[in-house]
C-alpha cells in the first residue's frame, strides 16, 4: 500500500523542481534488476570469515595475488584467486584488557567501540605495508613487513593519522611515501585533511574561516595530472565528503542548514606557505558536488575509473536520498568527468561575509598566480618554484576563499540511475570491452541490506543486469573491490568477505536469455552463454549490449516447452503456472493459438506467475501457451492442454430412478470410476507427498505472513465423503482435491450418477493436479527484499473451510502480490 502513496509526492517533486522537459523523470531514471538471485541460488561465491568482525578495510594487490583485509582486531592476507582456500595469514591485533577497561571507563560502547578497528591498510614501500587501528580510542599505526606478516615490536602513535571512532568517516592513501588522511581525528577536534610520513606534514586552515565544516569523509582519489601535462601540472588528491553548507543556495528550502556533498583537492607537491599558511595546504580548494537533489542527498561511495590517461578519468558516485523524504528510500548514481571538476576549480570563488554569515560569490580581482592552483610551468616562469615562494597576497586570498562558486555537475546534467527502495552503500566499477567494439562500464553497487546490484551503463542510463543476495543476514555492504586479473569482485561487510565472479554467463540458459541480459562479459556461442574474455572465436559469438535484442536466429530459439495436461470440473478454479525468469518480462498467453483472453474476460486473471481461471466452463477448454515477452523478444515458457469437464448436477435427483434407468451401465461406470478414483487418489497422495517435501527447499518469508491456499476446489467434497474414503485419504484430506475421475463419486450416497452418460474416463495426465502443486514457491521478488511464499495447507482443515471461495482467496493473494512489484507494473498485471 505504501508505494503508490509514496509515488505521488515524488512525481510532484520531480515535476516541480526539474521543470526542464529534456530531463528524464524519476520513473525513467529508475531501473528494475532483470534477474534476482537469492542467497541459496548464488553460485561461485567464495567466503572468508574468521572470529573477527567488520571486514571493512580491503587492499587488493593484484600483481602479488593477495587481498589484504583489515577487520576488528585482525589483519588478514588472503589468496586473491580464492579467498576461501584456507591459506590465509593473520595478524592478531587486539586491544589489551587494560586498554579496554580504560575505554569502558570512559563510557564507550563496549560492543563496538573499545576494540581495535583496522581503518587503514596501504602499501608503504616495496617491502612494507602500513596499517592503522582505532585501538580502543587510542589509535596506533605500524609498518608491517609484508613477507613476514607480523606487527613490529614498536607501534607508532596514530592520533594524527587515524580516527578514534570506528564509525567516523575516514579515508587514507599513501602516495609516494606520504600518508594523506582525512577524518575527524580526535574526540572533539575539527575535521582535517592531513599529510604525514613526509618531511612537510600539512593540515587544513581553521581561521579565520574553517576550510572544512563538520565534514564526514567518504573517499579520496589520486589523479596523476603531472603525466604528459602540457602546463607542467602537479599530481592531485581529490577528497569526497559531506559537509554543512553555509552558502546561499538556490535550493527550494532556504530555511534549513543543508549538508551537501563536496569535493576538495590538494596538490601533491604542496609544501605549505613560508610565514602565512605555514604547515598548511596552499592548494586546498573545494566545490559542491551535485547529483540529483542537492541538499537532500548523502554521498555514500565514490569510485574512479582511469580510461588510460588522466584526462579521461571518470568518477562514479552513489548517493542515498536523505531522510527528509521519509516516505521513500532511494538512491542515485551519478557520473562526473574530469573536465567538470577542473571547470569548477578554475571558476569563480566564494567569499564569506561576516555581516550576513553567509558565503556569497566573490566578484573582486583574483591575484596571480591563481590561488589554490598547483605550481605549473607558468608559475615557475614567474619565479614561483614551490608553494613557499608564493606571494602573501595569494596566500591571504587562499585562506579566505577555499570554496568555489560553481558546483560540479554530473555528466549530462542528471543521474544515471535513481533507484527507489534501495540504499546503496558501496560502489565499484569495471570497464569491459564488448563485442561491438565499445567499452562499457559495469557498476557494482552494494546495498544496505547485503545485496549486490550489477549494472551496465548504456548511453545516459543504466541497465541492472542482476541483483545478488550476497549475505544471508542483512548488513550493509561496506567495501567493494574489483580484480580484473582474478575476474572477481570482493565484497567486505560486518560478517565477512565474499569473492564473486565478475559475471555468471552460464546462468543464462538460452540465447534469448543471454542476449536479453545485456552483460558485456557474456555472449552466446550457438550452444551456451559464456564469457567473452579470452574467447578466440569472437566472430562466432552473439551479443547485443546496446539494445538487448539482436543476435539470436531462428535456430537458436529455445525448445518449445512440453505440453502438460490439466483436467478440471466445471466451476473449478485453475492456475496455469508460468514463471518468468526475468523481472523485466511479462507473460503473454495464447489460447488456441490466438492472443488475448477476451473470450472469457471475467474468468481470467493474469498474475505474475501464471494464469488463473476462475469458475471454469467447458468452453474454456483448449490449448494454453505462455510466452515470456521482454524487449520485443518472445520465448515460450509453458504449454497446457486444459479440459473442463461438465460438473455433476449439484441438486441430487431422486436416487433410485436414476439407478433404475440404466442399472447395467451404472455398475460398469461405477466400477470403472471407483477404480480410476482409487488410482487417482493414490497418485494424488504421492504427488502431494512429493510436493510437500519440496516445500521446505526455498523458504522465504519476510514481513507479510505467508499466504495459505486452503483449498483449490470449489467443488470440495470433503464433508460429504463417507468415512472409509476419508480414512483412506487420511491426513492429506483437503490439500488437493480435484482429481479427474473422482467426479461422479460413485460411492457417495449424497451424490448420484447423472442421467446423461458420464464423460469417458479422461486420459491419465502426467500431472493431474490443477497446477497448485507446481506453483512456484517463491513469488516474484523485487528489490531484493519482498518475498512471499504460497504454501499448501499443512494440516487437514475442518470441512467448512473447503467451501470458502477460492476466487476470494486468490484475489487476496493477487492483491498482495501486486505490492511486491513496482508500481508502474501494476496496470499490466491487474488486467
Ligand atoms: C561491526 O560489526 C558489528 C556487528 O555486525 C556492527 O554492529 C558494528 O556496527 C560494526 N562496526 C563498524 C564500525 O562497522
Ligand atoms: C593462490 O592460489 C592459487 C591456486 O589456488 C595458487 O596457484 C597460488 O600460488 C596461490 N597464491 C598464493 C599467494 O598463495
Ligand atoms: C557491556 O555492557 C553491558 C551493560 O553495561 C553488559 O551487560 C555487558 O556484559 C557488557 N559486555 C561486554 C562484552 O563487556
Ligand atoms: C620500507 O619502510 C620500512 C618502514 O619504514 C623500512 O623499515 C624499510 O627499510 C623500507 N623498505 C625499503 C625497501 O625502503
Ligand atoms: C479452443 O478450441 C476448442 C476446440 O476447437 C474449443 O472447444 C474451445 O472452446 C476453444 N477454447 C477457447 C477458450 O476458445
Amino acid at each position: 500500500m505504501r508505494r503508490p502513496m509514496a509515488w505521488y509526492p515524488w512525481v510532484l517533486f520531480v515535476a516541480a523542481t526539474v521543470g526542464s522537459p529534456s530531463r528524464r523523470s524519476a520513473v525513467d531514471l529508475d531501473a528494475t534488476p532483470r534477474t534476482t538471485v537469492a542467497y541459496h541460488e548464488l553460485s561461485g561465491a567464495r567466503r572468508f570469515s574468521d572470529h573477527a568482525l567488520n571486514y571493512t578495510t580491503l587492499l587488493l594487490e593484484d600483481e602479488r595475488g593477495i587481498l589484504y583485509v583489515g577487520a576488528r582486531g585482525a589483519i588478514f592476507a588472503l589468496n586473491s584467486s580464492n579467498i576461501a582456500d584456507g591459506s590465509q595469514r593473520k595478524i592478531q591485533w587486539e586491544v589489551s584488557p587494560e586498554k579496554q577497561a580504560d575505554c569502558l571507563q570512559k563510557g564507550r560502547n563496549n560492543k563496538t567501540e573499545c576494540f581495535n578497528h583496522v581503518r587503514l591498510l596501504q602499501r608503504l614501500n616495496s617491502t612494507h605495508l602500513y596499517a592503522c587501528g582505532t585501538h580502543a580510542f587510542h589509535p596506533l599505526c605500524a609498518p608491517i613487513d609484508a613477507d613476514r606478516f607480523m606487527l613490529p615490536a614498536l607501534l607508532e602513535e596514530g592520533k594524527e593519522k587515524c580516527p578514534y571512532d570506528p564509525a567516523r568517516g575516514y579515508t587514507g592513501l599513501i602516495v609516494d611515501g606520504g600518508l594523506y588522511t582525512a577524518t575527524r581525528y580526535e574526540f572533539r577536534s575539527l575535521p582535517d585533511i592531513r599529510r604525514n610520513l613526509h618531511q612537510r606534514p600539512l593540515k587544513t586552515e581553521e581561521s579565520p574561516v574553517h576550510w572544512l565544516n563538520d565534514a564526514e569523509f567518504v573517499a579520496s582519489v589520486l589523479v596523476r595530472e603531472s603525466v604528459h601535462s602540457p602546463v607542467g601540472d602537479d599530481d592531485k588528491i581529490y577528497y569526497f565528503f559531506m559537509e554543512r553548507a553555509g552558502e546561499e543556495r538556490t535550493s527550494f528550502d532556504k530555511s534549513q542548514v543543508a549538508r551537501v556533498a563536496s569535493v576538495a583537492r590538494v596538490c601533491k607537491s604542496d609544501l605549505g606557505g613560508k610565514s602565512i599558511l605555514q604547515r598548511k595546504w596552499t592548494s586546498f580548494l573545494k566545490a559542491r558536488l551535485a547529483c540529483y537533489i542537492p541538499a537532500y542527498e548523502v554521498l555514500q561511495a565514490v569510485h574512479s575509473l582511469d580510461g588510460g590517461s588522466w584526462p579521461s578519468t571518470l568518477f562514479y558516485a552513489a548517493f542515498t536520498l536523505s531522510a527528509q523524504w521519509r516516505s521513500m528510500e532511494a538512491s542515485a548514481v551519478c557520473q562526473y568527468n574530469m573536465s567538470a571538476l577542473q571547470r569548477a576549480f578554475a571558476g569563480p570563488y566564494m567569499q564569506y561575509q561576516d555581516s550576513s554569515r553567509k558565503w556569497t560569490r566573490y566578484e573582486g580581482a583574483v591575484p596571480n598566480p591563481r590561488p589554490g592552483s598547483c605550481i605549473t610551468d607558468r608559475a615557475r616562469q614567474g619565479g614561483y618554484h614551490s608553494s613557499q615562494d608564493l606571494p602573501n597576497g595569494v596566500l591571504d586570498f587562499i585562506k579566505l576563499h577555499p570554496l568555489m562558486a560553481e558546483e560540479v555537475k554530473p555528466a549530462r546534467g542528471q543521474p544515471l540511475l535513481v533507484k527507489r527502495n534501495v540504499l546503496y552503500t558501496a560502489l565499484a566499477v569495471d570497464r569491459v570491452a564488448a563485442l561491438d567494439g565499445r567499452q562499457y562500464d559495469v557498476l557494482f553497487l552494494g546495498t544496505g541490506a547485503g545485496w549486490l546490484h550489477r549494472a551496465v551503463v548504456i548511453g545516459s542510463g543504466v541497465h541492472i543486469i542482476e541483483e545478488l543476495q550476497v549475505f544471508e543476514a542483512p548488513q550493509p555492504v561496506e567495501r567493494l573491490v574489483v580484480s580484473r586479473a582474478q575476474r572477481s569482485v570482493y565484497v567486505g561487510a560486518a560478517s565477512g568477505v565474499v569473492q564473486l565472479p565478475l559475471s555468471s554467463c552460464a546462468r543464462y540458459g538460452s540465447c534469448y536469455d543471454c542476449i536479453l541480459a545485456r552483460d558485456p562479459n557474456c555472449a552466446w556461442d550457438g550452444r551456451r552463454c559464456r564469457e567473452v574474455a579470452g574467447a578466440a572465436d569472437r566472430a562466432q559469438l552473439a551479443q547485443d549490449v546496446e539494445h538487448g535484442k539482436e543476435g539470436c536466429w531462428k535456430g537458436s530459439a529455445p525448445a518449445p516447452p512440453v505440453q502438460r495436461s490439466r483436467t478440471v470440473l466445471r466451476g473449478d478454479d485453475v492456475l496455469l503456472p508460468c514463471e518468468q525468469r526475468s523481472n523485466l518480462a511479462r507473460a503473454a498467453w495464447l489460447v488456441n493459438g490466438t492472443e488475448g483472453l477476451a473470450a472469457g474476460r471475467g474468468h481470467f486473471r493474469e498474475g505474475e506467475d501464471g494464469l488463473l481461471l476462475t469458475d471454469a466452463l467447458p468452453e474454456h477448454s483448449g490449448e494454453y501457451r505462455c510466452l515470456g515477452v521482454e524487449n520485443g523478444l518472445r520465448s515460450p515458457l509453458a504449454a497446457y492442454a486444459l479440459r473442463v469437464l461438465p460438473a455433476p448436477p449439484t441438486d441430487p435427483p431422486p436416487p433410485r430412478t436414476a439407478r433404475r434407468a440404466a442399472p447395467d451401465m451404472a455398475t460398469v461406470y461405477l466400477s470403472v470410476i471407483a477404480l480410476l478414483g482409487g488410482l487417482c487418489l493414490l497418485l494424488g497422495a504421492l504427488l502431494l507427498r512429493a510436493s510437500c517435501q519440496q516445500r521446505h527447499k526455498g523458504h522465504y518469508e519476510l514481513g507479510a505472513p505467508a499466504v495459505e491456499l486452503q483449498t483449490v476446489s470449489a467443488n470440495c467434497l470433503g464433508a460429504a465423503r463417507p468415512p472409509e474414503e476419508a480414512a483412506a485419504r487420511g491426513a492429506e484430506d483437503g490439500c488437493l482435491q480435484i482429481i479427474p475421475g473422482e467426479a461422479p463419486t460413485a460411492t457417495s450416497p449424497a451424490r448420484e450418477l447423472p442421467l446423461v452418460p458420464p464423460p469417458p474416463p479422461p486420459p491419465l495426465p502426467a500431472e493431474f493436479t490443477n497446477g497448485i502443486a507446481a506453483l512456484p514457491h517463491m513469488l516474484r521478488k523485487m528489490n531484493g527484499n519482498s518475498y512471499m511464499l504460497l504454501r499448501q495447507q499443512e494440516e487437514p482443515s475442518p470441512s467448512p473451510l473447503c467451501t470458502t471461495s477460492f476466487a476470494e482467496e486468490l484475489s487476496k493473494i493477487l492483491e498482495k502480490r501486486k505490492h511486491t512489484q513496482l508500481v508502474d507494473k501494476l496496470d499490466e498485471s491487474s488486467v
